[in-house]
């Protein structure tokens, strides 16, 4: 399985990939690391593992459509058999995302359909959820919409602000990735009609 993995910012999940890959946990390879913030740690993660990274700003593009059409033809040019969405914070548009459509994931920290967009965990506790976490989600044109491949489930508890409540989610993203590429490794997941299928049934 090859991936290319995207990412914005910190990349603890892109090191989740990584470190499952190097311990043979996942069988694949990451193809390359692709950010539209230049300075985000994620590509230097990617550097350090002496992968392929490199990041393309949004400033300059005329529109999404034309930095997205620019984006997604370099995670392109590795020939990923997955695009995975790693902590990528920009909206993908509605043109790029049908091109991507049943190869992209996302990984989510909420459990959707609850809570979608920024500042998850603010939104989870504003709304005084006793269970929060996250999801393993196919990227389609609709943001944090697509149909869900998996999720994990952590408790809300007292006290909790937004950075515990985010760390204990967190801790659950990564296996929770790595799980959800585990399967597409084995071949075992795929989107048909807009419904996930697992080893051949939907959800
Ligand atoms: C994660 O919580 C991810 O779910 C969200 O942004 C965060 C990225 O963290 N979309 P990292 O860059 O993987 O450390």
């Amino acid at each position: 399985l090859r991936l290319a993995v995207l990412a914005s910012g910190r990349g603890s999940n892109l090191q989740a990939i990584l470190d499952a890959v190097s311990s043979g946990t996942l069988d694949a390879t990451v193809a390359g690391v692709f950010s539209d913030k230049p300075d985000a740690l994620a590509l230097q993660r990617a550097r350090d593992a002496g992968l392929h990274a490199e990041a393309l700003r949004a400033r300059g593009f005329a529109s999404r459509d034309a930095f997205d059409a620019a984006f997604f033809a370099r995670v392109d040019s590795v020939a990923p058999d997955l695009v995975v969405c790693a902590g990528y914070m920009r909206i993908i548009g509605a043109a790029a995302a049908r091109a991507l459509a049943g190869r992209t994931l996302n990984i989510h920290p909420s459990l959707l359909p609850d809570f979608r967009g920024l500042h998850t965990h603010r939104q989870a506790l504003d709304a005084g959820v006793a269970e929060h976490g996250a999801s393993v989600h196919f990227v389609t044109a609709e943001l944090d919409g697509g149909p869900v491949i998996a999720q994990a489930r952590v408790p809300v508890l007292p006290g909790d602000d937004e950075d515990t409540l985010a760390a204990r989610v967190l801790e659950r993203e990564h296996p929770l990735l790595v799980a959800s590429l585990r399967l597409f490794a084995a071949g075992r997941v795929a989107l048909h009609e807009d419904r996930v299928h697992i080893d051949g049934r939907a959800l």
